[in-house]
């Protein structure tokens, strides 16, 4: 069901809000018809695998290419232009290099987790298979998806990704975030699309590697409660409400990662102008939630 005024189409370059407390979001949610199935897909039960197409052109020959296609949407670290209906170029704005996520996502991919296989790379550049569908974010906006159901898409995101084991020779630099699993640490209804193919599938892998899943969880929380304590933000109530759902839907324990994932919100550098300043009440109100909820 698309709302009247809502094209069927991907994210639109400026329509995704991202999970970005300070910034004001626009509210145009991008491809609400691709959620049709999807929203209503059990949460985090993907759907049948489609055959992949076959491809003509060398992915690898879409690598730093001046013009490789209309901008598809835009983060606050890269742009993502869509090569074709199949491909999609995401592309750091800073010198940044992408190797270190690709054998994640490699990983991951390989493990059956919905993600977007990558099918080159090189420098700040990397080719993906294009995932078709809205964003959790612009569905929840459409109305598309309910607040539960979304807490319980990022919950099983989480379960499933956290049941995958840590590459081999991901580095364990021994601190309190390092763990045997594979994590995000930037799992937030930005960086869901919800799809036909896979079902709820996660972008956005820069910050992901071996990790506790508790402090990935925990993160979840800290960053939705970031937009919950930003007074006066388009989606503080709702995010509120989700966190409530989130902390509902997960088994994983978030008080004692807290800290961490505190410590390591604080420190990403991809926050941005007035982020940083929200955290401190962020993980109060996971603490007073938590307690609401007669957990942990
Ligand atoms: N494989 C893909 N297929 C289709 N769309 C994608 C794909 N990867 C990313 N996108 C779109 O591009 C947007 C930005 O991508 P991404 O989240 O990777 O960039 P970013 O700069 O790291 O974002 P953020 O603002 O979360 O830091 C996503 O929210 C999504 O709408
Ligand atoms: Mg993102």
């Amino acid at each position: 069901m698309t709302p009247a005024g809502l094209a069927p189409s991907d994210p639109t370059p400026g329509t995704d809000p991202g999970l970005v407390p300070g910034v004001t979001p626009g509210l145009e949610p991008g491809d609400a018809a691709g959620t049709e199935g999807a929203a209503d897909d059990v949460p985090g039960v993907p759907g049948a695998a489609l055959p992949h197409p076959r491809r003509t052109t060398d992915p690898a020959s879409y690598l730093h290419a001046e013009a490789p296609g209309p901008l598809l949407a835009e983060g606050t670290a890269a742009d993502v232009y869509a090569v074709d209906d199949e491909t999609v170029l995401r592309r750091y704005r800073t010198s940044r290099e992408s190797c270190s996520e690709v054998a994640v996502v490699g990983h991951v991919v390989d493990h059956g987790f919905p993600a977007p296989r990558v099918l080159a790379h090189g420098g700040a550049d990397i080719v993906m298979e294009r995932l078709h569908g809205p964003t959790l974010l612009q569905s929840l906006a459409a109305g598309e998806t309910t607040i539960p159901d979304a807490g319980r898409i990022l919950a099983s995101l989480h379960e499933r990704l956290h049941a995958i084991p840590a590459p081999p020779g991901a580095i364990d630099d021994g601190s309190a975030a390092a763990g045997p699993v594979v994590v995000h640490l930037d799992l937030h209804p930005g960086n869901v699309i919800l799809t036909e193919r896979y079902g709820p599938a996660l972008v956005d892998w820069s910050n992901a590697g071996a990790g506790s899943a508790a402090v990935d969880v925990a993160l979840t929380a800290l960053i939705l409660a970031e937009v919950a304590v930003d007074a006066g933000g388009v989606y503080s109530q709702a995010a509120r409400a989700l966190l409530a759902s989130f902390l509902t839907a997960t088994a994983v324990p978030v008080l004692d990662a807290l800290d961490e994932a505190t410590r390591f919100r604080t420190g990403d550098p991809a926050l941005v102008v007035g982020e940083r300043e929200l955290v401190p009440a962020a993980a109060q109100l996971v603490r007073e939630l938590v307690a609401v909820a007669g957990r942990d």
